[in-house]
């Protein structure tokens, strides 16, 4: 799977035992498809196809491990494996913490969402090679489109911070795997890994995000991913 020289082990960590709950789908969101595939197969094909992981840890829900392995191509619950399907918990911060747990060998972390299921794969190549450079923490960000207000509890605007100055952060976020593992010794929550890891310190390098690398979160955007994996030109190379 990796290409590189190094043998220092880059470990693919994939949270997907979150319950969807603003997709309002009958089944966990990494469960739905895109395109005749369950987001969280098209996610670890990305992971596959990028050359740049030699090892993917899968986080779902306990249910649905056995279901995980049967649509994993490759797949299964050891360790030997090269793909390795683990029980999540109840926050993307348990499940991200589990998949620590699985993979004591790692140097490398790229936490990746299932539900950032059209990642290109040459992003996630590009992640790896920052990290592999010599940066501890790097995010793929994006310019925001829309102006930022800060507002209070009753939903009064407070402030409004310069556009230019801000970034809507992707995945796959990579880390030297023992500043994730530091970061996450401590019983925090957060919906991003990197945000934990500034809490320690650390610089987050940031490199150009993409706009296929989007959450599929609500059903406008599984609506909108639905009709870019009709264009089959745009996931070939995830197959
Ligand atoms: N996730 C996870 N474990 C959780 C919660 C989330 O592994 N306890 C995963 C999701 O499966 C998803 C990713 O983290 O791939 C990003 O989370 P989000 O988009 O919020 O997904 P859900 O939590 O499933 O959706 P919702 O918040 O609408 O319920
Ligand atoms: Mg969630």
């Amino acid at each position: 799977m990796n290409t590189a020289d190094s043998g220092e082990s880059v470990v693919a960590l994939v949270p997907a035992a979150g319950r969807g709950v603003r997709l309002g789908a009958n089944m966990p969101k990494a469960f739905v498809e895109v395109g005749g595939s369950p987001m969280v197969r098209l996610a670890v094909e990305g992971l596959l196809a990028s050359g740049a992981v030699d090892r993917i840890i899968v986080m779902v829900p306990a249910d649905l491990v056995e279901s995980a392995v049967a649509l994993l191509p490759g797949s299964s619950v050891s360790p030997a494996d090269a793909v390795q399907v683990v029980v999540g918990g109840a926050e993307r911060t348990d499940s991200v913490r589990a998949g620590i747990a699985a993979a004591p060998d790692a140097a490398y972390f790229l936490v990746h969402d299932a539900a950032r299921a059209l990642t290109p794969p040459r992003l996630i190549a590009e992640v790896a090679a920052e990290l592999r450079a010599g940066h501890a923490a790097v995010v793929p960000a994006l310019p925001v489109v829309d102006t930022i207000k800060a507002v209070d509890g009753s939903g009064t605007v407070t402030g409004t911070p310069d556009r230019a100055g801000l970034r809507a952060i992707q995945t796959p976020q990579g880390f030297a795997a023992d500043l994730l593992r530091a970061a996450y010794a401590a019983d925090v929550a957060a919906t991003d890994d990197a945000g934990l890891v500034e809490l320690l310190g650390a610089r987050v390098r940031t490199v150009p995000g993409d706009p296929m690398a989007f959450k599929i979160t609500t059903a406008l955007d599984l609506t909108l991913a639905e009709t870019l994996a009709a264009r089959l030109d745009l996931i070939a190379p995830l197959s």
